[in-house]
């Protein structure tokens, strides 16, 4: 596809030159006016909307994607306006556009980049193909709290591996040329904190001290504005009081100041006009002041700058070149993407939708996203051999909307492959399929199919249960307080229980899911997610031993809602929890003494480990670490240090296995967590085959912020673990030596 690039990017300051150019004729009007994005999308032109483009008073349009409109509203822009500026066209394609990958959680359970960028390289071509030149992706916020919906559409709570998959999919997106035909811009959103919304509930107010803000959340947007991303996006959240639209310190002073980042930076919808909503501001004028001022050069739907922006300038409060700056930020992106050069777009010049290459990597992606929890009595992988006949049961084993999951305008059914659909053509006439949906949603208390479905699971050889949640219960504003099976899923699993049979049950969802009720009822566990169109065949695939499953979780799983927020990258705190000392609230004797359980921290009825780490994701095969070692015991503050590890495949077939690298600075200016990821590698081996994995690592990378909020490498002890979680138990120690 590179072979479809319009022109070459043109040098940097040619660019430069270019927009110098052109902003010098331009009138505050038109200026304000490429600071405004209008809501397109009703395949039809309004006529106020054709009014605004000739006057220069629009610079972006967003989800429109009916490609003769798209190339109708270009030339009215290019051709009607003075100017003739193309616009910039935008569109959330957050996992796909017709063709749906795994949401992104899932996305990010396949902890390769390799793949990642694949999705969004897809995802780029197809929606390049009606005219959408901007996404609305990656979204890189730290997502510590299931409850929150939109931790569907995240890469984790990790920032190491948010980073490292954010940047992939900017990649993707973006390609090497973001003037080919077949790349867009990324926007990485949401410029910050917007993951930590309080209790998960979405919009809600974040408190994030500045430590914490910078070596978590700011991370995989620092990652991002390194890798080039064209555009970020700001969170609708308050942080520390100041919503992140008119949070100048983030925006201005981090973003632009500290990190020098060129693109341009959009609000959220309508979030300019929002600040008055959250008790910032009095009214849309004052809004249009404060969001100007932090650095926002772009306002989403709204129309706070439009009507306001002129007069501020005029009376002195925007300085013109805060305005002048943004429009340049914006014109640099559209010069960037070769849009004055091409702003149309031919269907022709594309291949078509959901095509083998689109396919097949949407199931590779699913393929290697799904996490396999449990596998008791190694019950997992079938054997169509063996079977004669298979139940499948629950209401998600074929339902072509619902595997796609959030936040996909454009993703297209039709192209869906169920696992109802996958397992028949996988099996064919050998096994004698049974399907009963059992609950018309996965939300259903209704238990009248439940005796069926209990004689169905005894009649036949195996079941496999199809639960979790549709994609409505996930997504912006769509959080949940109880985060267990909804509806009468768990009483459908005791139900399948008491047929004796083993029970098997593959898990769509779009967060993870509190599973305590159903996890020791169940034999194997296959965690899913949302798995995208081609989620049937990834699934049957790996229930029959085509494959083996290789995904590891990005995130925590509690054992209750009450832990959250619980992750792996947690501080050790004064009186950290030991095995020794944790009783269980139904074992602590009457009358027990008030110091008679220990004095650390822990839930007396949760215990202090979640039910899945963090990293955590079983195998068919077995993967044996040994000979962890380091190359140097002492590394020089400006030198480096290789970890190595083999791992050997010591079963009888070919799987992948992620392996991970885990750190602890043991003493910190500030303290540090029990572990940060450090590097992971996706490895296919072959049976018996045996490799030496490399981590090699600068004291840059084992870097963090200080108390005075200054970059540091410390000297001091570290111990590394390697191993297939964050539990990974073979450690390793060494020290950092010199001045600081
Ligand atoms: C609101 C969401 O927060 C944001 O992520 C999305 O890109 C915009 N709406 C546009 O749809």
């Amino acid at each position: 596809m590179s072979s479809m690039s319009a022109n070459a990017t043109a040098p940097a300051d040619a660019i430069e030159q270019r927009v110098n150019t052109l902003l010098a004729e331009m009138t505050i009007e038109e200026k304000i006016g490429q600071m405004s994005q209008v809501n397109g999308g009703d395949s039809y032109i309004h006529d106020y909307l054709r009014d605004a483009l000739r006057a220069g008073r629009v610079g972006s349009v967003l989800n429109e994607v009916d490609v003769n409109v798209v190339n109708e509203l270009q030339r009215i822009a290019v051709e009607e306006s003075r100017l003739g500026i193309p616009l910039i066209i935008g569109r959330d394609v957050i996992h796909g556009f017709k063709t749906v990958m795994p949401i992104p959680l899932g996305q990010a359970a396949t902890w390769n980049p390799v793949i990642v960028s694949s999705g969004a390289r897809v995802a780029a071509r197809e929606a390049a193909s009606v005219g959408v030149n901007w996404t609305f992706a990656p979204m890189i916020d730290i997502s510590r709290d299931p409850r929150w919906g939109r931790i569907a559409e995240s890469l984790g709570e990790d920032p190491y591996l948010a980073s490292e998959l954010g940047t992939a999919m900017v990649r993707g997106f973006q390609g090497d040329d973001l003037s080919a035909k077949d790349t867009i811009a990324a926007c990485a959103k949401h410029f910050v904190g917007y993951g930590e919304s309080e209790s998960g509930r979405d919009y809600a107010t974040t408190n994030i001290p500045e430590n914490e803000l910078r070596n978590v959340h700011l991370r995989p947007f620092h990652a991002a504005a390194k890798a080039g991303v064209m555009t970020m996006m700001t969170s609708f959240s308050d942080l520390d009081g100041v919503p992140a639209t008119a949070n100048e310190y983030l925006v201005n002073d981090i973003l632009r100041g500290e990190w020098g980042f060129d693109g341009f930076v959009v609000s959220d919808w309508d979030s300019v006009r929002q600040l008055s909503i959250h008790g910032l501001t009095a009214n849309d004028r004052e809004s249009a002041c404060e969001a100007a001022i932090a650095g926002v050069d772009m306002e989403m739907h709204g129309d706070a700058y439009l009507n306001h922006l002129a007069q501020l300038v005029d009376d002195g409060k925007v300085p013109l070149e805060a305005v002048d700056t943004a429009v340049a930020n914006i014109l640099r992106a559209k010069f960037r993407l070769g849009l004055f050069e091409n702003p149309y777009t031919d269907p022709n010049d594309f291949p078509p939708f959901a095509d083998a290459d689109a396919l097949e990597t949407a199931r590779e992606a699913a393929l290697q996203s799904v996490v396999m929890l449990k596998n008791e009595h190694h019950v997992l992988p079938l054997s169509a051999d063996q079977l004669s006949s298979i139940a499948l049961i629950g209401p998600l084993a074929d339902t072509p909307y619902e595997q796609l999951g959030t936040w996909i305008f454009d993703g297209d059914p039709r192209y869906s492959v169920t696992p109802l659909g996958a397992i028949e053509t996988l099996v064919g006439d050998g096994v004698d399929v049974r399907y009963l949906k059992a609950m018309e949603t996965s939300r259903s208390r209704d238990t009248s199919a439940f005796d069926e479905a209990e004689a169905l699971a005894a009649e036949t050889d195996a079941t496999v249960l199809f639960l979790g949640e549709e994609a409505i219960l996930s997504g912006e504003a769509h959080s949940r307080a109880d985060i267990s099976l909804p509806g009468a899923q768990a009483e459908l699993v005791g139900r399948i229980r008491a047929s004796g049979k083993p029970v098997i049950v593959v898990i769509l969802a779009g967060r993870p899911l509190t599973l305590t009720n159903i996890v020791d009822e169940v034999d194997a566990i296959l965690f899913a997610w949302h798995p995208g169109s081609m989620g049937g065949p990834a699934i049957a695939d790996l229930l029959f031993g085509i494959e083996s499953p290789s995904g590891k979780l990005p995130v925590t799983f509690p054992r209750m809602v009450g832990q959250i927020p619980i992750y792996y990258y947690q501080k050790n705190t004064g009186k950290p929890p030991s095995p020794e000392t944790i009783a269980h609230i139904d074992d602590i004797d009457a009358k027990a003494p008030q110091l008679s359980l220990g004095m650390t921290s822990f839930h007396l009825d949760a215990g202090y480990t979640p039910l899945f780490a963090f990293g955590h994701g079983l195998s068919y095969a077995y993967f044996n670490y040994e000979n962890l070692t380091t190359s140097t015991s002492e590394m020089a503050l400006d030198g480096s240090i290789t970890i190595s590890v083999d791992v050997t495949n010591t079963s009888g077939i070919t799987a992948d296995e992620v392996v991970q690298l885990y750190v602890r600075d043991l003493v910190g200016n500030v303290t540090r967590p029990v572990r940060e990821l450090k590097g992971f590698r996706r490895l296919t081996l072959a049976p018996g085959e045996r490799v030496t994995v490399d981590f090699e690592l600068t004291a840059d990378d084992l870097a963090f912020y200080g108390r005075k909020m200054q970059r540091m490498t410390e000297p001091g002890e570290f111990h590394a673990w390697v191993g297939s979680s964050s539990e990974a138990g073979l450690m390793a120690e060494f020290r950092i030596v010199g001045e600081r």
